[in-house]
């Protein structure tokens, strides 16, 4: 891992996303609130992009298709699978939990750098 600069920091204003590729990964930067995020741009449940994914108030991403959530901070699963309701939970069971992964990241000399 090193760090790469990706973007500049005036390029990511507050509600703002972008994806960058760092080696061969893609990374999804968001500023959610004025802090900036690094997370891989797809869900670990079944490989789907994250890009549209929504921000809940307790600072988590929302996978669009199974609506497995994921902290941004940590890449911790807070739900897993609960969509569609009864066959989400099925899915659930059936599929081991895996965090989102996410990537340090720092604002410097007026550019974002992440650490993938
Ligand atoms: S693909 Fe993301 S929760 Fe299923």
């Amino acid at each position: 891992m090193s760090w790469t600069k990706v973007l500049a920091a005036d390029q990511l204003p507050t509600g703002k996303r972008e994806v960058v590729k760092v080696g061969d990964r893609h990374i999804l930067l968001l500023n959610h609130e004025g802090q900036v995020y690094a997370v891989a741009r797809r869900c670990p449940h079944m490989n789907i992009k994250m890009t549209r994914g929504k921000i809940t108030e307790d600072g988590a991403i929302v996978c669009p298709m199974h609506r497995s959530s994921f902290d941004l901070k940590t890449g911790s699963v807070k739900e897993w699978t609960p969509f569609p309701p009864v066959v989400g939970k099925m899915m659930g069971m059936i599929s081991q939990e895996k965090p989102l992964p996410v990537f340090p990241i720092k604002v410097e000399d007026g550019s974002i750098w992440v650490d993938a």
